[in-house]
């Protein structure tokens, strides 16, 4: 294998620029010709591919987004789309695929991998830590201490009024970010998509904190099946008419997603890109480089998208142990 070529796909995430430095040095070192596709599959299927030197990633392992930009594909789902993608790959020569992004990025690589046969390794980058085959995603870490910078904020006005704060962190139906946030950020409450809490539960639990408590925070995980924060603060209000206490509503948002990677996004995005250039070298396809327990472990694509990762429950228990 002599020409590989590195995108990113996908929500983008802090460390993804890490990630690719680490590929297209990784590739220089071993002596092969690095490519790098722009706007994911869809500047595959436009041929938006140019040839990568060691300068080109100089001065990114620090800076958040990705410079290679990043996109959802439609076109990537038809069967014409991947077609275009595959001749464009075959104009540049390119024989090797790393593909940086989530759960969607992987079943576009997983479908490509099995019509075309191009070998490809991932490497798991989003914020949802959501990706079974590696204990961390390149971005959570980041993401969570942003989130948590603004849970910090947001409790000191809470306690200033007495108030209860419902908090909405990204991860769309995964809770990975709400609970790290939950117990870092020393929250009363955690909603998470992955366990079933009522209404009622949250008004219970709210009303026997307030005999200690003068101020609460709740953070909600988006995809909570109990709906979003503003949904959720408006049913838990109407069991406080009462009350003289204030309900407020913050929305983290698409800040979660921005900014410099922790060292932690920054290690373990060169560690994935060095594993998939050289996993590549050795034979490795159809699969993404993790890290599980420190160690570098590769995971097929399919179990990467059909097997759970499901929250540490341990994490749950503690996070209520130590709202009390
Ligand atoms: O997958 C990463 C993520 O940030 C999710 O947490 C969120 O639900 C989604 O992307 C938002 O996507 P977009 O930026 O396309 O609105």
């Amino acid at each position: 294998m002599k020409k590989i070529a590195v995108f990113t796909s996908g929500g983008d995430s802090p460390g993804m620029n890490a990630c690719i430095r680490s590929v297209v040095r990784t590739g220089i070192y071993h002596r092969l010709e690095m490519y790098s596709i722009m706007y994911g599959y869809d500047g595959m299927i436009r041929g938006d591919i140019k040839k990568m030197q060691s300068h080109s990633v100089s001065n990114i392992v620090q800076r958040g987004g990705t410079i290679l930009k990043s996109a959802r594909s439609q076109d990537f789902r038809t069967k014409e789309g991947r077609q275009k993608a595959y001749e464009q790959l075959q104009k540049f020569g390119i024989e090797g695929l790393v593909a940086i992004g989530g759960d969607g990025t992987f079943t576009g690589a997983k479908v490509f991998f099995e019509e075309y046969g191009i070998p490809t390794v991932g490497c798991p980058g989003t914020i949802d830590n959501d990706i079974y085959g590696t204990d961390y995603t390149i971005g959570f870490d980041t993401a969570v201490n942003t989130a948590l910078e603004a849970i910090d904020k947001i409790r000191d006005t809470a306690a200033a009024h007495d108030r209860i704060f419902f908090i909405e962190v990204m991860g769309r139906d995964s809770g990975y970010i709400g609970i790290e946030c939950g117990i870092g950020g020393g929250a009363e409450m955690v909603m998470v998509p992955e366990t079933k809490t009522s209404i009622e539960d949250v008004v219970r639990s709210l009303k026997g904190l307030r005999k200690s408590k003068t101020s609460s925070i709740v953070i909600v995980a988006e995809g909570d099946e109990a709906g979003d924060a503003s949904q959720i603060m408006e049913k838990v209000k109407r069991h406080f008419q009462n009350d003289e206490k204030e309900f407020k509503v913050t929305t983290l948002g698409h800040i979660q997603r921005g900014g410099n990677p922790t060292a932690m996004d920054r290690l373990l995005g060169s560690r994935c890109g060095m594993a998939a250039v050289e996993g590549l070298l050795q034979g490795e396809s159809n699969c993404m480089a993790g890290v599980i327990n420190d160690m570098v472990v590769y995971t097929s694509f399919e179990d990467c998208i059909s097997k759970e990762k499901p929250l540490k429950s341990d994490y749950l228990k503690l996070q209520e142990m130590l709202s009390i």
